[in-house]
C-alpha cells in the first residue's frame, strides 16, 4: 500500500464530508449514523496473498518493504466493524474489554480524528475478546494517522471500498469522488466470451483469440469469469482506486464517452480479471474481446 495511492486518492476525495453530524445520544454519545459516518475507512480487506498457514498480507509494508502479515480474516467485513464499533461508542468502553474506554468525538479537531481512529483501533483490537481481534496494520489505520499528524488527511482516505457502499455524497446529495455501482456497472466494459468452450479435459479451453496458427489460444476452463463476479471484483478496484489484490496497480474509470476514456475503462476491466483471485492470479485477456476493442478505440 502506497503513500503515493493514498495521497492522490486524498486530491480525488477532496471535500467529501464538510461539517460532521453532531446528533448526539442521551448519554452523550453520537447516534449510529454519526459513528457510520465519521468510521475511520478500514482502507483495506481480507484475503490478500493467503499463505495458506492461516496468513494473508496486511495493508502496511514492515521494515523489509514487504506487508506485514495478519489473519486472513482480518480486517472484518464493513458490517461488523461498524456494528462494534457502534456499540462500543455507545457503552463509552470496548464491551469485550471494558477497562478500556471509547470515545467517539465529532469535530474535524486533529485530536477528534485521531481520539476515532483511537476508538476503532480498539474496536478491532478487541472484537472476539479482550486483546483477541485484528491488528491495526489489517487496516490503513497508521496511514491515515500519519496524515492526521502532518495535516495531509480528507475525511475518508481509501474509503471503505472493499465493500459495496453508497458514493460519499455532498450537501446536496451529489456524488463525490467514489463512482457508484450503478454508473461503474453501466460503464463496464463487456467481457465478449463465455468460459468453458472445448474443454480439453485438462483444465484448459479455448479463449476468444486465435494464436498465430489460426487456433483459438487456450485459456483456464474458469475464465472468463461469470458477469457478476467480474462486476463485484470492478467495482471494488474502482471504488478503491487500485487492484485490490494487488495494491502497486492503480485503477482508473473515466466515465465520459471520449476513446481515450473508453479505452481506460477497458485497461480497469483487463487488471481487474488479471487480478481476481490474487496478485496476477485471474484470467488472461485472451479470455475476452476486450484487446481488440481496445485496438479498435486507438487509445
Ligand atoms: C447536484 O446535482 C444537481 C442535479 O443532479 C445539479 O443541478 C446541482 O448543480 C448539483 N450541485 C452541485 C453542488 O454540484
Ligand atoms: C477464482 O477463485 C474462485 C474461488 O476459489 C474459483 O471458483 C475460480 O475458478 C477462480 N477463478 C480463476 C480464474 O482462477
Ligand atoms: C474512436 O473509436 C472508434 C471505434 O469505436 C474508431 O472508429 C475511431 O477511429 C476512433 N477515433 C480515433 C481518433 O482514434
Amino acid at each position: 500500500m502506497k503513500l503515493a495511492t493514498l495521497v492522490s486518492l486524498a486530491t480525488l476525495l477532496s471535500s467529501v464530508l464538510s461539517a460532521p453530524l453532531v446528533a448526539q445520544r442521551q448519554n452523550g454519545a453520537p447516534d449510529a449514523a454519526t459513528i457510520t459516518q465519521l468510521a475511520p475507512p478500514l482502507g483495506f480487506h481480507s484475503g490478500v496473498n493467503p499463505t495458506g498457514t492461516g496468513d494473508c498480507d496486511g495493508a502496511i509494508d514492515g521494515a523489509d518493504g514487504k506487508p506485514i502479515k495478519i489473519p486472513c480474516s482480518c480486517p472484518p467485513a464493513q458490517d461488523v466493524y461498524i456494528s462494534q464499533l457502534i456499540a462500543n461508542v455507545q457503552a463509552g468502553k470496548a464491551l469485550n474489554n471494558p477497562t478500556v474506554s471509547v470515545t467517539f468525538p465529532t469535530t474535524d479537531s486533529k485530536a477528534d480524528k485521531s481520539a476515532r481512529l483511537n476508538a476503532a483501533s480498539v474496536t478491532l483490537q478487541n472484537l472476539n475478546g479482550p486483546g483477541k481481534g485484528c491488528p491495526v496494520v489489517s487496516t490503513t489505520f497508521p496511514l491515515q494517522q500519519k496524515a492526521i499528524d502532518a495535516g495531509t488527511d480528507v475525511v475518508s482516505t481509501q474509503s471503505n471500498l472493499a465493500v459495496n457502499q453508497p458514493a460519499p455524497a455532498d450537501a446536496q446529495g451529489n456524488s463525490t469522488g467514489v463512482l457508484d455501482v450503478g454508473t461503474i456497472e453501466s460503464l463496464a466494459p463487456a467481457l465478449g466470451f463465455q468460459s468453458g468452450i472445448n474443454p480439453t479435459g485438462t483444465g484448459d479451453c479455448d479463449g476468444a483469440v486465435n494464436g498465430a496458427d489460426g487456433k483459438p489460444i487456450k485459456i483456464p476452463c474458469a475464465c472468463p469469469p461469470p458477469q457478476d463476479v467480474y462486476i463485484n471484483a470492478l467495482v471494488k478496484n474502482v471504488q478503491a482506486g487500485i487492484a485490490v489484490n494487488n495494491p502497486s496497480v492503480k485503477v482508473t474509470f473515466p466515465t465520459d464517452n471520449s476513446n481515450q476514456s473508453q479505452s481506460a475503462r477497458i485497461t480497469a476491466a483487463l487488471i481487474t480479471l488479471q487480478n481476481l483471485n490474487g496478485s496476477g492470479k485471474g484470467c488472461p485477456a485472451v479470455s475476452t474481446t476486450l484487446l481488440a476493442r481496445q485496438k479498435a478505440l486507438g487509445a
